[in-house]
């Protein structure tokens, strides 16, 4: 368990943005939420967030569950944000910084980094053939750490050091907090370095250990939104790979965008420009074509999704056929070997086995048995303008083209309805209804001219 203070203070002002830098979405996720959801899989019994531009946003969009915010302003420093947090911190347990622009640090990294630092001071470095920017870590003759020292105020000598500061480091507390004490702002930038406690740790004997990170990109901060996209990229590609690696097929793993998880069984099939939002899963045999938006959904065995189709809140039963277009909305339920054709909309409905929806159709609210065939240019007209009303279509009915079903209404099973019918009354079983104007002859009409 640790105190953990998440540093998100800063103003971003290359991001060219009203928005606040954390708050920025890489893979569909703000940057800050990212590094909150690390934090707590490190089981932070004190969460500290600092804030300062825009604290108002960050806090509302963060919300105050099991999270302290602490404002910073003016900033002066890293040192500054922390002596601001350090009378929070629970002295019983050491403090680790994260930064709230730093976001795709894997959790595994930073389990390592607290296993380092039992000892003392933990420090999470990496070596970077060019490290222009960064505070270089100085090591003495014993190859033990002695200092950062930041780009501005590096020597010559300094500047060649390749082992650079990320940023991210856990210190214990009590000791954190006398060191902070002692920090002055007597340097290039004139701010408040948290990294001056590095030497003060190694004046006092407290041990100081470095880990690293498996890859660089854990640790790169983002100030511009070209920056951003690079790490997108980095994300997708890491996406990419797992699924590769699981088995999936995708057609060019450069063009799939998964943000959140995506869960895939067997021999799945994946084409391009498809994006996932948050829990996917795609059972064994599924196939996505291209250019699909899909999120929140269960797509069982052997269904095959067509191109450009929109799923959302559903879930799809075996062998079942949807698109190309077509629209599945929340609490959407198609059990097996349902057909879901173009340009059909489908909300708030369960649709059972073996029933095909083939073409331009809406059916919202309703209650859809098996078998049943629903023609083109269906509607179920299920809102009264205040009120949403039930459709119900019983087994091996067969609505005819460009039919109204006028909710609340139930079409009895076995039941057909002729084409453009307008439905007002519940249907009988068996039998034809039928609900439209009588075709008539008008002999001698004449066109207008
Ligand atoms: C810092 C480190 C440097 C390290 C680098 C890694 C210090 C003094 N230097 O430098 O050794 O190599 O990060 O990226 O710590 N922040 C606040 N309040 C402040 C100042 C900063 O919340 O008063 C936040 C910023 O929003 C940002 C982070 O802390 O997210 C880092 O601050 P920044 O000024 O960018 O540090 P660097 O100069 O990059
Ligand atoms: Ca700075």
């Amino acid at each position: 368990m640790f105190n953990i203070v998440i540093l998100a203070a800063g103003k971003g002002t290359r991001m060219n943005s009203t928005r606040p830098k954390v708050l920025h979405k890489l893979a569909g996720s703000a940057m800050l939420d990212r590094v909150i959801k690390n934090a707590r899989g490190l089981n932070a019994e004190n969460l500290f967030v600092v804030v300062g531009h825009e604290a108002a946003q960050v806090v509302s969009h963060v919300g105050t569950d099991n999270v302290t915010f602490i404002e910073q302003n003016p900033q002066l420093g890293t040192g500054h944000a922390l002596q601001l947090a350090a009378p929070f911190l629970n002295d019983a347990l050491p403090t680790m910084v994260l930064y709230g622009d730093v976001p795709l640090t894997k959790l595994s990294t930073l389990q390592r980094l607290a296993s380092v630092a039992q000892q003392g001071l933990g420090l999470l470095t990496v070596h970077l053939e060019n490290p222009a920017g960064y505070g270089r870590i100085v090591r003495d003759a014993q190859g033990c750490v002695v200092r950062n020292v930041e780009q501005k105020d590096a020597t010559p000598a300094q500047l060649l050091i390749q082992e650079v500061n990320t940023g991210i480091l856990m210190a214990p507390t009590a000791a954190l907090k006398g060191w902070l004490q002692r920090l002055s702002n007597n340097n290039a930038q004139q701010e408040y370095y948290l990294t001056d406690i590095i030497a003060m740790a190694a004046q006092d004997g407290v041990a100081i250990n470095t880990a690293h990170p498996d890859d660089l990109w854990e640790t790169l901060g983002v100030n511009s939104k070209q920056q951003l996209a690079e790490l997108e990229a980095v994300h997708r590609d890491m996406q990419a790979c797992s699924l590769l690696n699981q088995g999936v097929t995708l057609s060019d793993p450069s063009r799939i965008d998964v943000r959140g998880d995506l869960i895939c069984e067997k021999d799945v099939e994946i084409d391009v420009g498809c994006v996932f939002e948050g829990n996917v899963h795609l059972k064994s045999g599924v196939t996505i074509g291209p250019y699909c938006v899909i999120r929140n959904a269960v797509i069982d065995e052997g269904v095959a999704i067509a191109a450009f189709s929109h799923i959302d809140g559903a879930t799809i039963g075996a062998g079942s056929k949807v698109g190309p277009f077509a629209r599945l909305r929340p609490q959407t339920m198609l059990a097996e070997n349902v057909h879901i054709g173009n340009f059909v909309e489908v909300k708030k409905s369960t649709v059972a086995a073996g029933s095909k929806i083939n073409h331009l159709s809406y059916v919202g609210d309703a209650q859809v048995g098996s078998n049943v065939n629903i023609g083109a240019g269906t509607i179920t007209c299920n809102y009264d303008g205040v009120r949403k009303h039930l459709t119900t279509i019983e087994d091996f009915v067969f609505i005819g083209s460009n039919t109204q079903l006028v909710a609340p209404v139930t079409v009895g099973a076995g039941a057909t309805v002729a084409a453009g019918s307008v439905i007002t009354k519940n249907v009988p079983a068996g039998g034809l209804s039928i609900a439209r104007g009588k075709q008539v002859y008008i002999e001698g009409w004449k066109r207008p001219e």
